[in-house]
């Protein structure tokens, strides 16, 4: 068993974070409205303002919803970089040291702000024993165990299943299938009645760094704001929705505050650069739309926080930063040369995190047979 201290983290990871490397697409792909995998971008969805005081239960008899109890594991990654690798004739994971999805990058990255207030026992739950860490070769496979993911998901009540659908309309509600200037009245006009899935869905693949480890992390992006840039080396425009309750308390300024850490989290790793919320009242009515840039969230909540006396923020971004790369160096150290399945688990008495090996050979389901005969061939 091996340790990682979280202890004092906001002294220990507080100073300038660390050196980060802006996040590169290097492919995508998309799930098409049967959830089906396609290499391309097919369902790439762009934004386009959406009616204020729209109802966000219009048609939430009709949702079409995604089965996501059956584990995907790391399988279209996989395939999406088999595919590269086909094209480009070179090795993807050069320089790599992690292949995962965005959601275990986030879960990490919140790690140091897990016993805060009200946020404690969800945010335990949610990383205590997630994760599982296939070594093989020279890299590293994080996914998570999505049997835990399961247990710990619990009972969803039907208010619960409402604020998950608002956010889906929402999507709907923003977004086109093409460029707005291509779409037609209709298209704009007929997103209220469209029929609102999570079927399909569009994925960016980034490489990315956190000091000397260098990173590949698959996420849904939800949009792009105008089109992909002429020059792929420049930054894309993509967005990320949220919706969230308006906020009237200081309470709930906080409440969303600590939110955004997760929304800044999610954006900041695959270099999503604008975040789009649709704020709502109790009853799913959209109130307002407010757009932010992600990078400039951390110090927007310190300034909101100095102006009204606070006191300091609900988090910071740099020890985010900085103790996912002392986390991601640690972990790094430990499987050198090592094999087999290994899991994460935060232990909140110690306020550590520990791994250890649970399989000492194979695969585990982690790796696909098609990814592994193309790696050895
Ligand atoms: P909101 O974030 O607006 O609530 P994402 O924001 O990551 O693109 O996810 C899109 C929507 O999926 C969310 O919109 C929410 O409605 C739903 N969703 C995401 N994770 C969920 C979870 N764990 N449980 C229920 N709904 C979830
Ligand atoms: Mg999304
Ligand atoms: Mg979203």
């Amino acid at each position: 068993m091996y340790t990682f201290d979280v202890t004092n983290y906001a002294t220990r990871f507080a100073g300038k974070s660390s050196a980060i490397k802006r996040p590169r697409e290097i492919t995508y792909f998309s799930y098409d409205e049967n959830h089906e995998l396609k290499h391309d971008e097919s369902s790439l969805r762009y934004y386009y303002t959406p009616e204020s005081n729209a109802d966000l239960n219009h048609g939430y008899n009709m949702f079409v919803k995604h089965d996501d109890s059956v584990d995907e594991h790391l399988d279209s990654l996989l395939d999406a970089l088999v595919e590269l690798e086909k094209k480009e004739g070179r090795c993807s994971t050069d320089g790599v040291h992690f292949v995962t999805w965005r959601g275990m990058m986030t879960k990490i990255m919140t790690v140091p702000y897990m016993e805060d207030g009200g946020q404690c026992k969800k945010l335990l739950r949610q990383i205590d024993s997630l994760k599982e860490v296939v070594a093989h070769a020279s890299y590293r496979y994080i996914e998570e165990n999505n049997l835990y993911k399961q247990s710990t998901r619990g009972f969803q009540d039907e208010k619960g299943a409402r604020m998950s659908f608002w956010g889906y309309k929402f999507e709907t509600l923003s977004t086109l299938s093409r460029p707005w200037g291509d779409a037609t009245r209709e298209e704009i006009e007929g997103r209220t009645n469209e029929i609102v899935s999570n079927k399909a869905q569009y994925c960016s693949i980034v490489q990315t760094g956190f000091g000397d480890s260098g990173l590949l992390i698959g996420g849904e992006v939800d949009a792009i704001w105008d089109c992909r840039p002429m020059n792929p080396s420049n930054p894309i425009n993509y967005v990320e929705l949220k919706t969230s309750r308006i906020v009237s308390t200081t309470n709930q300024q906080i409440n969303f505050e600590k939110k955004l850490q997760r929304f800044w989290a999610q954006s900041f790793l695959l270099g999503v650069p604008k975040i789009i919320i649709g704020f709502r009242d109790d009853h799913g009515i959209l109130k307002n739309v407010e757009i932010k840039e992600t990078q400039g969230i951390p110090v927007e909540i310190r300034k909101a926080h100095v102006a009204q006396g606070l006191g300091p923020p609900p988090w910071n971004g740099n020890v985010a930063i900085n103790f996912t790369t002392a986390f991601l160096e640690w972990l790094r150290g430990v499987l050198v040369n090592k094999e087999g399945l290994w899991r994460i688990r935060y232990q909140q008495r110690g306020d550590r995190i520990e791994v250890f090996q649970v399989q000492e050979s194979g695969y585990a389901g982690v790796l696909t047979d098609r990814f592994l005969a193309w790696r050895s061939e």
